[in-house]
């Protein structure tokens, strides 16, 4: 049976994860956040003490590592060899050892079948930065959602806030811009739009704005009613 696949890219904090998230709940998809796979795997790497760019040692590193999803109540938990790793990939230096990690060649091949896999065997929404241009080139829908970096770095900031973390807002926006760079930059499949994504820049709209907007789109690629 052929399944339905959204891609959404985009740098982070352009409100992929929370748009896709409702999104997938309205169209009774699976929401697959890629973003928590690649922080999984820079959580393994802290833990195991191996610098954040050390290719071949995070190489060897992989054949250690099993990551699966799964979902309660529709909210993905991620586990990283059976431990529930939700919240720990969720911090400041977590986000920053993805972003290098994610940079490996090798741990892109490594993630990447999983990814395939998820969207065959089911409807999905994927979000990540490469989804519609190298994980599922064949998308119904691909879209590319952005907004400035300092609305993108509030809205992070705040999120981080509401978590109880100590951090302050020109951290939060410098730490951002170095990742979208780090993350435009990099050889392997580096953040881009696909050449047949729709580009939404979500600046200044509220949640409700960015959700009608990709109803229509999704509505007019894929004629799915959401
Ligand atoms: O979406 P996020 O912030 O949780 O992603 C964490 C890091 O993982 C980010 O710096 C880029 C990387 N990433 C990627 O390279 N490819 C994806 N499909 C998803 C995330």
């Amino acid at each position: 049976m052929n399944h339905i696949s959204i891609a959404i890219d985009g740098p982070s904090g352009a409100g992929k994860s929370t748009l896709a998230r409702l999104l997938a709940q309205e169209l009774r998809y699976i929401y697959v956040d890629t973003g928590a796979m690649y922080r999984a795997v820079g959580l393994y790497v802290a833990r195991a003490g191996v610098e954040s760019r050390d290719r071949d040692r995070i190489a060897a590193l992989l054949p250690g590592i099993e990551i699966k999803l799964r979902y309660e109540d529709g909210v993905q938990q991620i586990f990283l060899n059976g431990e529930n790793v939700s919240r720990a990939i969720r911090t400041e230096e977590a986000s920053r050892y993805a972003s290098d990690v994610s940079a490996v060649p090798e741990v892109r091949a490594f993630l990447l079948g999983a990814q395939r896999a998820l969207a065959e065997n089911a409807d999905v929404i994927m979000d990540g930065r490469d989804i519609g241009t190298v994980v599922l080139p064949q998308a119904d829908v691909k879209i590319f959602l952005t907004a400035s970096s300092e609305e993108r770095a509030r809205r992070r900031y705040e999120e981080l806030r509401e978590k109880g973390e100590d951090v302050v807002y020109d951290d939060v926006l410098r730490h951002l811009v170095e990742r979208d760079k780090n993350d435009s930059d990099r050889a392997a499949a580096p953040l881009r739009p696909a050449g047949d994504a729709v580009i939404l820049d979500t600046t200044g709209n509220t949640l409700e704005q960015s959700l009608d907007v990709l109803r229509a789109v999704i509505k007019e690629k894929s004629g799915h009613v959401v």
